[in-house]
């Protein structure tokens, strides 16, 4: 069986974007690869935080995921797994500094942390994030890895820190991962469908899939539909959003009845924005109560989740063990 890794930070709330970008397609996944989820808390050392709210984030993403329907055997905490940062310390002396240079993710971040505080400080760690990553996906001898688009220069590096690790240490040992795009676009921001949806726009700007019914209802009511421009014959940003989120919950009765309306030109916004809402409600409701009955038993669910993470460390450290032989460790 092919074996797929991936990882998501603990950013607290899981929202639609996330959802149908990435943990959707995890969730599908699991049928068909041998499958191994991480909630990285390392790589959220690496932009300024708060340790009590990362522990705090760390477990609801850890809780969300499972309530989503990741199975718990695949799920680890990344920290419960040190072998990480000991890969990530060996690869790193593979890697070029050049190569890190170019990294766009590095340069958004760092560019972000200095607009928001000029006396800010751009850690290292944030530099090596990327050699970070590239140990979570070989540790695993991942054979794929389900990212989204803005992933790519990451995994292109981690495929070449493998065949630079194996040319210098003379062996065949790691496999170059592949990425695994998922089919659903980019969903956008109801209160801005000019920028994806995202937590670090500000609370209008994502919807949380664990948000409650009024609060879901809310947000889609005031969706931004038109932007002005009435004469233009292209559908607006944000009804094509509306639409786009109809058909991801598979709502397609709704959206081609929908759809015959807009290109009639007799489309009314409140009936698109209420079948939205209820598409999504459909579709959060069961997540929601899960999520309830799992922070209920939430003793017993974080014991097993510390086992799984035990589980899947005897793995890494496999890989560990064989990487020090090979490096004269
Ligand atoms: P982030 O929270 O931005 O680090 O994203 C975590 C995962 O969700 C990544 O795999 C992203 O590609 C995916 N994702 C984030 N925002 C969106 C969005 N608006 N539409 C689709 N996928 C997204
Ligand atoms: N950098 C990824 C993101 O921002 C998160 C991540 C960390 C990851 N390690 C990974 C993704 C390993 C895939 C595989 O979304």
């Amino acid at each position: 069986m092919k074996r797929v890794l991936s990882a998501i930070q603990p950013t607290g709330d899981i929202h639609l974007g996330n959802y149908f970008g990435a943990v959707q397609n995890w969730v599908k996944l699991q049928e068909q690869y041998q499958c191994t989820f991480g909630v990285v808390d390392y790589h959220s050392m690496t932009m300024p935080y708060d340790p009590k709210k990362l522990k705090e984030n760390t477990w609801s993403m850890v809780f969300q995921l499972l309530a989503c329907g990741v199975k718990k055997e695949n799920l680890f905490i990344q920290s419960m797994v040190p072998e990480h940062t000991e890969l990530a310390w060996i690869l790193g002396c593979v890697c070029s500094y050049g190569e890190l240079s170019r990294m766009t993710q590095f340069k958004d971040k760092s560019e972000q942390l200095s607009e928001k505080d000029k006396d800010a400080v751009v850690s290292s760690g944030l530099f090596y994030y990327p050699v970070l990553q590239a140990a979570d996906i070989l540790i695993y001898h991942a054979d794929y890895v389900p990212v989204g688009k803005d992933q790519d220069q990451h995994l292109e590096l981690s495929r070449n820190i493998a065949q630079r690790f194996n040319h210098q240490f003379k062996k065949e040992y790691f496999i170059h991962p592949e990425a695994l795009y998922t089919e659903t676009p980019k969903i956008l921001s109801l209160a801005d469908p000019s920028k994806k949806m995202s937590k670090s726009l500000g609370e209008k700007h994502y919807i949380n899939l664990f948000g409650d019914e009024a609060m879901i209802r809310k947000q889609v009511k005031s969706a931004v539909t038109d932007t002005g421009d009435l004469s233009s014959s292209e559908m607006s940003p944000g009804v094509k959003n509306l639409f786009e989120i109809l058909k991801a919950c598979e709502r397609m009765e709704a959206y081609q009845q929908l759809m015959s309306d807009y290109k009639s030109g007799s489309l009314k916004y409140a009936p698109l924005k209420e079948a939205v809402a209820d598409a999504l409600l459909a579709l959060t409701t069961p997540f929601r109560q899960r999520y309830l009955e799992i922070v209920a038993n939430k003793k017993e669910v974080k014991a097993e989740i510390k086992d799984s993470s035990a589980q899947i460390r005897s793995r890494a450290a496999q890989t560990v063990k064989e990487v020090r032989e090979l490096c004269g460790l």
